[in-house]
C-alpha cells in the first residue's frame, strides 16, 4: 500500500500506543484491577488506561473533536461534525483470561457517517484498517471478503449474550437455525475483531445483537472496503444505534438473513 493518510497515522499511532499499554498490562494480568459494571461485565485497570492514552492522543492531534469512548461516554466536542467512537478494550473478558484475542478499536464519524476505523490486536500486531473509499488493509496487506456462497461451507462468527442479559431465548433460536446450516459456528468474545475477521475472510459471516456502537463503528466501514456487506437484522434503518448487525458477502448476508428471519 502507498503512504498512509495523516488521518490513518493519527488513529493507528493512537491504537499503537494504547496496545503497548495493554500489552504491558496483559504481561500481569495476576495483578489486574478489577471491578464489575453488571452481571457479567467486567471492567479492568486495562480498559481504563487504554482509554486514557487514546483519549489523550486524539485531543492532542484533533483538538475540538468530540468522543463516544465506553468507559467515559459521551464527550462533547467544540468541532460537531467530528466524533471519535472507541471502545478502549474490545474483549475484556478474554484479556482478564490470559486469552491474545482482544483489539483497541477507533472510528471517526463525520456528519453522522463513519468514514475511517481501525481496530488493532496488540497481542499479535495485528492492524486492520480502513478509511472509506481506499480499501480495507490488514497491516500492508489488502483485505478481500471471503466468496463462499453457501451456508454449508461457511464458519459464522456470533455473540452470545452474557449472564443477566436478554434475548438468550432468542438467541438460542438463531443459533438453532444457523448452527444446522453451517460449517462452522466460532465465539471468540470480541465483536469488532469478528468483523475484521470477516472483512479478511477468516469468517464468511458474523451475527450479534445489542452490541454498541464502539463495538462495531471501525468493524463497520473496514467491512464495507473489504467489499463485504453490513445489514441490521430486523430490517431496521440504523445498525450503530440499534447494535444488532450481520455481515458477509452478499450473498453470504441474504442466507444468514433467511436463517435468523426463521427463527422469530
Ligand atoms: C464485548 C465483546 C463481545 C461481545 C459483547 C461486548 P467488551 O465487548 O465485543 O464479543 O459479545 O457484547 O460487550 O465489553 O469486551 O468491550
Ligand atoms: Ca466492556
Ligand atoms: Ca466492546
Ligand atoms: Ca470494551
Amino acid at each position: 500500500m502507498g503512504q498512509l493518510t495523516s488521518l490513518m497515522q493519527i488513529m493507528q499511532g493512537a491504537a499503537r500506543k494504547a496496545g503497548r499499554a495493554l500489552n504491558r498490562d496483559f504481561g500481569e494480568i495476576e495483578h489486574l484491577q478489577v471491578s464489575r459494571k453488571g452481571p457479567a461485565d467486567f471492567v479492568t485497570a486495562a480498559d481504563r488506561r487504554s482509554e486514557e492514552v487514546i483519549f489523550k492522543e486524539l485531543s492532542e492531534k484533533r483538538p475540538g473533536y468530540g468522543f463516544l469512548m465506553e468507559e467515559r461516554g459521551e464527550v462533547a466536542g467544540t468541532d460537531k461534525t467530528h466524533r471519535w467512537i472507541v471502545d478502549p478494550l474490545d474483549g475484556t473478558l478474554n484479556f482478564m483470561h490470559g486469552q491474545p484475542h482482544f483489539a483497541v478499536s477507533i472510528a471517526l464519524e463525520r456528519m453522522g457517517e463513519i468514514v475511517a476505523g481501525v481496530v488493532y490486536n496488540p497481542a499479535v500486531d495485528e492492524m486492520f484498517h480502513a478509511e472509506k473509499g481506499t480499501g480495507a488493509w490488514l497491516n500492508d496487506r489488502r483485505l478481500r471478503v471471503a466468496a463462499r456462497k453457501e451456508l454449508a461451507d461457511a464458519v459464522i462468527a456470533t455473540g452470545t449474550p452474557f449472564y443477566g442479559k436478554k434475548g438468550h431465548a432468542r438467541f438460542l433460536k438463531e443459533l438453532h437455525q444457523v448452527m444446522g446450516a453451517t460449517a462452522g459456528i466460532r465465539r471468540y468474545g470480541s465483536a469488532s475483531l469478528d468483523l475484521s475477521w470477516v472483512a479478511a475472510g477468516r469468517f464468511d459471516g458474523f451475527w450479534e445483537r445489542d452490541l454498541k456502537a464502539w463495538d462495531i463503528a471501525a468493524g463497520l466501514v473496514i467491512v464495507r472496503e473489504a467489499g463485504g456487506f453490513i445489514a441490521e437484522i430486523d430490517g431496521g434503518e440504523d445498525v450503530l444505534s440499534t447494535g444488532n448487525i450481520v455481515a458477509g458477502n452478499e450473498d453470504m448476508l441474504a442466507r444468514l438473513i433467511e436463517k435468523l428471519d426463521a427463527a422469530r
